[in-house]
C-alpha cells in the first residue's frame, strides 16, 4: 500500500467497508510538473475513471509574491464562494478587488487554467479535442467555516457527487483539477464508490418525469432538459446531504492535501466533502463520455445497467 493510501487507512474515521462498499481509492503519485507530465503516470487514465483520487504532494502551483499579496479573504465579494472565470472569457466574477488587482487575479486564474488544461491533455491523452475547460476558480476564504449556516443542499462539508439543478450535463463529465496554494492542509473526507452510494440511495429518488422537465426548461430553471440521467445525479446529490446517519456512518476515509499539492478526480462520481483550508486553485474540465478509455465506470453507464433504462435523449 502507498504512503497516501496507508495515511487514509489511519485516519479513517468509520468501520472498514465491506467488500461490497468498497472506499474511494486515493493513490498518490510521483508527479511535481503541469508541463511534460505524460510519462509519470501511465495508470492515472484508469484510476481517475474508475472513481479513484491521483493525489499529487510534490505538484505545486507557483505563486508570484504580487499574486500572494492579494491572498486575504476580504478579496471575495461575499456572496460566492470562489473568484472565478468561466471559460475563455476574461470577465471575473466573486471579486471585490480594484481593477489593478483583478488584473493580477485573472493572470494568475489564466496560468492555472493553461497549466491544468495541459496537465490533463498529458495525463488523459484520449481527451484531447473533447474536454472543455469550465470554470477557474480561486478560493480565498476558509472552507468549512459557517456553511452549516447554509442550506444543507449547499452545505459542502457533506458528502456528494456534484450535480447541479440548473446546468443538466446529460452526462458530459465533471473532471477536477485542484491545488492547495495556501499554508494548511486542505481536509476532504471521501466515502464510498459511485456503485455502492448509487445502490444505497436509488430506491429514494421518485419517478422522472419528462413533462416537468420540459416545464423546468421553459421556465428557464433549467439551461436545457433536464435528462434522466441528470435527474438522478441531483437526487442522489440531494439524498446523500440530507442523511446525516449516512453522513457519519458510511464508509469513509479523511485525507489531507498538503500545502504545495494538488489533485485530480471525477467529483460527478467521488463522494467527497471539503471540511477544512484556505486558499485553493480549481479548473473545472467537461469531458465528452466518448473520450472516455473506460466508460464502463461513468456514473451513467453504472446507472443504466442499475436501471436497466437509458437515461439520455436521443441516443441511437
Ligand atoms: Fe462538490
Amino acid at each position: 500500500m502507498n504512503q497516501a493510501a496507508l495515511r487514509a487507512r489511519q485516519l479513517m474515521s468509520a468501520p472498514p467497508p465491506s467488500a461490497a462498499r468498497r472506499i474511494t481509492e486515493i493513490v498518490e503519485s510521483p508527479l511535481n510538473r503541469f508541463f511534460g507530465a505524460g510519462s509519470f503516470d501511465v495508470g492515472a487514465q484508469a484510476l481517475v475513471e474508475e472513481g479513484g483520487v491521483l493525489y499529487c504532494p510534490a505538484l505545486e502551483f507557483e505563486i508570484s509574491e504580487n499574486e500572494a499579496r492579494l491572498f486575504d479573504p476580504r478579496l471575495s465579494d461575499g456572496k460566492r464562494k470562489s473568484i472565478y472565470l468561466r471559460g475563455k472569457s476574461r470577465e471575473i466574477f466573486g471579486s471585490s478587488a480594484s481593477d489593478a488587482d483583478n488584473d493580477i487575479l485573472r493572470a494568475m486564474l489564466e496560468r492555472y487554467r493553461d497549466s491544468a488544461m495541459e496537465l490533463v491533455l498529458q495525463l488523459f491523452p484520449t481527451y484531447r479535442g473533447a474536454m472543455l475547460a469550465a470554470s477557474t476558480s480561486f478560493r480565498p476564504r476558509p472552507t468549512g467555516v459557517g456553511e452549516a449556516s447554509l442550506s444543507w443542499r449547499k452545505d459542502d462539508t457533506r458528502m456528494h457527487v456534484d450535480a447541479f439543478p440548473s446546468n443538466p450535463t446529460h452526462g458530459v463529465r465533471i473532471l477536477r483539477v485542484f491545488t492547495n496554494v495556501g499554508a494548511k492542509a486542505r481536509v476532504w473526507r471521501v466515502g464510498e464508490r459511485f456503485e455502492s452510494m448509487a445502490d444505497h440511495f436509488l430506491p429514494r429518488v421518485p419517478e422522472y418525469s419528462l413533462w416537468r422537465a420540459q416545464w423546468l426548461k421553459r421556465l428557464g430553471v433549467t439551461k436545457r432538459l433536464r435528462s434522466h440521467y441528470d435527474h438522478i445525479m441531483l437526487h442522489l446529490h440531494d439524498a446523500a446531504k440530507a442523511d446525516l446517519k449516512y453522513q457519519r456512518e458510511s464508509p469513509q476515509t479523511t485525507i489531507e492535501f498538503a500545502p504545495g499539492s494538488s489533485w485530480i478526480c471525477f467529483s460527478d462520481q467521488v463522494m467527497h466533502a471539503a471540511m477544512a483550508g484556505q486558499f485553493m486553485l480549481e479548473q473545472t474540465v467537461h469531458v465528452a463520455l466518448h473520450a472516455m478509455a473506460h466508460p464502463e465506470h461513468s456514473p451513467l453507464a453504472v446507472l443504466e445497467r442499475a436501471m436497466l433504462t437509458p437515461l439520455l435523449p436521443h441516443r441511437g
